[in-house]
């Protein structure tokens, strides 16, 4: 079977950040509140003229850049979003954008999960030998579809993009993984379509309407993940044939600091090895995983030949755990 390597990463953010001061003015909460529940100082809107497709080409640019490649070179394009321009998918035009001509493009909505899933998918490809090189983009922007006066769930998310290229190898550095989803508990988070009955004639009658803000049941929502993530990681290492002192880093769906807290002590994970930059940006959804991943590469935390343990998490519910060495 033919191996996969991580080998480019990028991301990118809207420019101006909101701090906890200035939301608590946008609703009843406080720095105090948002701080000591989530981690969370601030999040970066993306303003009017910013579209998700933006955000996504600059991190796939980066990313593909910073592995020396063209986007001529890119042969499949897996777009993670659960918020895209265009519900036809935004992949197509991200394919364009990039001038990726040679790439097939398309859209994978898994939500908080879509990145890891992209990332699984987009291994299989590779090592069926269909393709040799893809790019996987996670990209978010729910404060388009927050409700700003349910202070619940405005004050978690942020919006973001996060890329990275997988190029075909001798070695095969997706060493596990394993993938779930429980749709008996979908209530508990959905950004549901809601319509109004329409009569077309006298016997068909269809339903027109848009898509409501994101509700969520947070309570249900933590204890699910703190459950289900410390065993989907233990999983994904059995099928490794590691252990986890052998894990260099806990690389977790940025939700909610309490989250990661709970679940690198459940796996008793020293705090050093888990990977956080929720203080800044929030949970930006299918973005969390490829913007921590570029940031700690940047910044010399995470090095080529480290084995990182990485968990997605969210709506469906869907989780999954994928264990990689990076470059
Ligand atoms: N500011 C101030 N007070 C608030 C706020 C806020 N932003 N939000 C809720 N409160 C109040 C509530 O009204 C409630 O007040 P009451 O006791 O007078 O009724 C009190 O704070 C406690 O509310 P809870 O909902 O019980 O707060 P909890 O401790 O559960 O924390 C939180 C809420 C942070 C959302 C938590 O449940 C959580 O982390 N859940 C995980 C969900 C998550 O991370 N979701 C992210 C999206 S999912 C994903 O990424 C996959």
């Amino acid at each position: 079977m033919i191996g996969i390597a991580i080998k480019g990463h990028g991301s990118a953010t809207p420019a101006s950040p909101l701090t906890n001061e200035a939301l608590s003015t946008v609703v009843d909460t406080s720095d105090e509140w948002i701080r000591s529940r989530t981690g969370i100082c601030q999040r970066h809107l993306a303003p009017p003229d910013l579209s998700l497709t933006d955000l996504a080409v600059q991190a796939a640019q980066a990313a593909i850049v910073s592995c020396h490649l063209q986007p001529t070179d890119l042969d499949l394009i897996i777009l993670a979003t659960s918020t895209p321009d265009d519900l036809f998918g935004s992949a197509g035009l991200l394919q364009h954008r990039l001038g990726a001509t040679r790439a097939v493009a398309f859209d994978l909505t898994a939500a908080c999960s879509g990145f890891l899933f992209g990332l699984v998918t987009a291994a299989q490809f590779i090592q069926t030998g269909v393709y040799r090189r893809v790019l996987v983009v996670g990209a978010d922007m729910l404060s388009r579809w927050v409700d700003w006066n349910d202070r619940a769930t405005c004050v978690l998310f942020g919006d973001g993009a996060g890329a990275i290229v997988l190029e075909a190898s001798t070695e095969n550095h997706l060493l596990g993984f394993e993938l779930r989803t429980d749709g008996t508990q979908n209530p508990c988070l959905n950004l549901g379509y809601r319509g109004s009955a329409q009569r077309l004639t006298e016997n068909i009658v269809i339903s027109q309407g848009t898509y409501q803000p994101v509700t969520m049941n947070g309570k249900e929502v933590y204890r699910f993940a703190v459950q289900q993530v410390p065993e989907v990681l233990e999983k994904a290492l059995f099928r490794a044939g590691l252990t986890i002192a052998e894990v260099d880093w806990l690389l977790l769906h940025q939700a909610n600091q309490r989250i990661l807290d709970a679940v690198a002590e459940r796996l008793h994970i020293p705090a050093a090895k888990v990977l956080s930059n929720l203080a800044h940006y929030g949970n930006t959804s299918a973005a969390t995983i490829p913007l921590m991943l570029d940031e700690a590469i940047r910044a010399g935390q995470v090095k080529p030949g480290d084995t990182i343990a990485a968990s997605g998490f969210g709506a469906g519910l869907s989780w999954g755990a994928a264990i990689f060495r990076y470059g």
